[in-house]
């Protein structure tokens, strides 16, 4: 008797592992990882002018860490190591396991990481996007001091020695000004004294 009840309670298995809901379809994923959120997915919504009764702006600063960066190289390397849970994955369902729909399954198949070794702890594509947005926040938010073409007299910029911080000033300068070609950028001083925290 044992083995036939076993084979039911696995059909029984089988007959639940059926797909109700596709992370495909759901667009409105949650999107909410700490400091690794994009500031895309959670920044004040507005692009309204600061304004303060009596009161108006006369400087603009902003001190400001890089942007979203690609992992180390040990976080690469496990990045990589996904694939083979994603064919495990893969594998289970073309067997009848596991309870993800066709599409899932198919996204999976086309799922590849993304970073390469070569890439670790460089700013990554969406942390340009980022501080470049940032920064055309701030240019609707006070119009009048950074919604005005480049001097090098009004504007300073400067950032420390690395691809991600001096991408991440470059992404701003961009939103700011539109372009960074005409904008003076003085070369990052090794451990720079002011800028950097260790
Ligand atoms: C900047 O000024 C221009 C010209 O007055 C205006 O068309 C544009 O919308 C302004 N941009 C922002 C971000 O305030």
């Amino acid at each position: 008797m044992l083995p036939l009840i076993l084979w039911a309670s696995l059909v029984g298995c089988q007959v639940t592992a059926k797909a109700d809901s596709c992370f495909a379809q759901n667009y409105n994923p949650y999107v909410l990882f700490s400091t690794y959120t994009p500031y895309e997915f959670v920044h004040e919504n507005t692009d309204d002018p600061v304004h303060i009764p009596q009161c108006r702006p006369v400087q603009f600063w902003i001190l400001s860490r890089h942007g979203t960066r690609y992992t180390d190289a040990a976080g690469i390397n496990n990045m990589w190591s996904l694939i083979s849970l994603r064919d495990h994955i893969i594998t289970n369902s073309k067997n009848g396991r596991g309870t993800l729909c066709a599409q899932d399954v198919d996204n999976l198949k086309k799922w590849t990481p993304q970073a390469v070794l070569t890439l670790s702890m460089n700013l990554a594509p969406q942390g340009y996007k980022d501080s470049y947005n940032v920064a055309r926040r701030f240019k609707s938010r006070f119009p009048a001091l950074l919604n005005q073409s480049y001097s090098p007299e009004k504007f300073e910029i400067r950032y420390t020695n690395s691809q991600r911080t001096t991408l991440t000033a470059l992404a701003f300068v961009d939103g700011i000004f539109g372009s960074t070609v005409d904008v003076v950028l003085p070369k990052p001083i090794p451990g720079d004294p002011l800028l950097r925290t260790t």
